[in-house]
């Protein structure tokens, strides 16, 4: 997977200490008595409450915070839903930003008075609920995380420990590239989503990436490809019966279902549960169905639908090639489901990875001897996890000689 460095998640030491961090975490003492010393540092804190709030507001392990304060600023820590490809910007109240956090506002409550003395610029509902954003692109956290996952916490009974360092490993991942991520759900927004299809946003549930299932994750070609078809007032796309073959998360096959055509989403076994979910999640099952579909296996496939062998109007696929044996998977089964007929198209979207232009070379040479043709193309800059990307789109129609 191209643009994901796994030095990423390792960072220079920064800093070690600060005024704040020698007041208030005296080495080997639980925590500091003297009330004086915390009015002086509250006025001073007071003073700079514009700052945003830095990883060393955060109650340090040395002063022994107990399980509920460590749950607490563990859950806040939760990344913000992402928005497409990036993070997103949520307007919430903030019940409703804890609750995203599986927190109270009462659960937070509790816990200010121990904050009041111990971390003072995060002793109100409204400034704890600052810590999530706070740290959203920092990578200090990951110190301050690392630091609670290296504590034996040895104030703290086994099974707390155990559920701190669940929750510190969980905030560690979701921190260290989208290969190494724990499940968490993205929020899709199109342009004129709304418009096309009633629906605000599409929700899509990722799991974690395990061994090869990339179709656990939403790439970026079925971005691209959604955002067109939304465009496509006209219905110059889009045929019945139609077809998505590899449809992953389901963003593209959703979206045409809400776009108010029938489509037929498919893809591996293994895929095939966490695409069920999302299909139902964004309320698409009424004109979604979802099947098993291995490209080089496909009879199961056709047994189940003995329709399939009249052949569909229009097949998609959405970044389907990034391994030797794709292009002829993805060239066989396009000749045995495409439809015979003149209106018969083939929607393929494509990043173009540098390591996979032989693939992508391999397939375009394989769609000309099957004999399709080549009748659109648009090459288009856009996003995934990794950064920008650079896509084509191709449309391809049987040529009329194979008619
Ligand atoms: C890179 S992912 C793209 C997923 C989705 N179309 C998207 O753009 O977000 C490739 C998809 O093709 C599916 N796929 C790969 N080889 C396949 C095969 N032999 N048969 C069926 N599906 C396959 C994968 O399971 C995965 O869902």
């Amino acid at each position: 997977m191209t643009g994901f460095d796994v030095l990423d998640f390792f960072e220079p030491c920064g800093r070690v200490s600060s005024l704040r961090d020698e007041l208030f975490v005296t080495p080997g003492k639980e925590k500091v008595e003297d009330s004086s010393f915390k009015e002086n540092a509250d006025a001073a804190l007071q003073d700079d409450i514009t700052r945003t709030i830095d990883v060393l507001d955060l109650p340090h392990i040395s002063l022994k915070p107990p399980k509920n304060v460590l749950i607490a600023i563990l859950r806040v820590l939760k990344l913000e839903q992402q928005c497409n490809f990036g993070p997103g910007v949520e307007e919430l109240t903030p019940s409703q930003f804890l609750s995203n956090r599986d927190l109270t506002i009462e659960e937070v409550s509790d816990i200010l008075p121990w904050l009041k003395i111990h971390s003072p610029r995060i002793a109100s509902i409204d400034s704890f609920c600052q810590i999530g954003p706070s740290f959203s692109g920092s990578r200090d956290i990951v110190r301050y995380l690392t630091t609670v996952l290296s504590s034996p916490l040895n104030w703290l009974q086994d099974p707390d420990v155990e559920d701190i360092y669940k929750a510190a490993s969980s905030r560690l991942s979701e921190r260290c590239g989208r290969t190494s991520r724990p499940d968490f759900v993205r929020k899709i927004v199109l342009n004129n989503l709304y418009k096309r299809t009633g629906c605000e946003s599409i929700l899509l549930k990722e799991p974690s990436l395990t061994s090869d299932n990339l179709g656990l994750k939403t790439w970026g070609s079925s971005f691209i490809l959604s955002q067109r078809l939304i465009n496509d007032d006209k219905g110059k796309y889009l045929k019945e019966p139609i077809l998505e073959l590899g449809a992953g998360t389901g963003l593209i096959g959703i979206i045409v279902a809400h776009l108010g055509y029938h489509i037929t989403l498919s893809d591996l076994p293994e895929i095939l549960p966490n695409l069920k979910e999302n299909v139902k999640l964004n309320n698409a099952n009424a004109r979604a169905d979802c099947h098993e579909l291995d490209w080089d296996q496909p009879d199961s496939f056709i047994k189940g639908n003995p329709d399939s062998l009249k052949g569909y109007n229009t097949l998609v696929f959405s970044d389907p090639v990034y391994s030797t044996n794709q292009p002829r998977w993805v060239a066989n089964i396009s000749e045995q489901f495409l439809g015979k007929s003149t209106e018969a198209r083939i929607l393929l979207q494509v990043p173009i990875r540098s390591g996979f232009q032989k693939e992508r070379d391999h397939l375009w040479a394989l769609m000309a001897d099957k004999g399709f043709q080549l009748v659109e193309s648009h090459q288009q800059d856009g996003y995934d996890d990794f950064g920008e990307q650079e896509f084509v789109f191709r449309v391809y129609r049987w040529h009329s000689s194979f008619l």
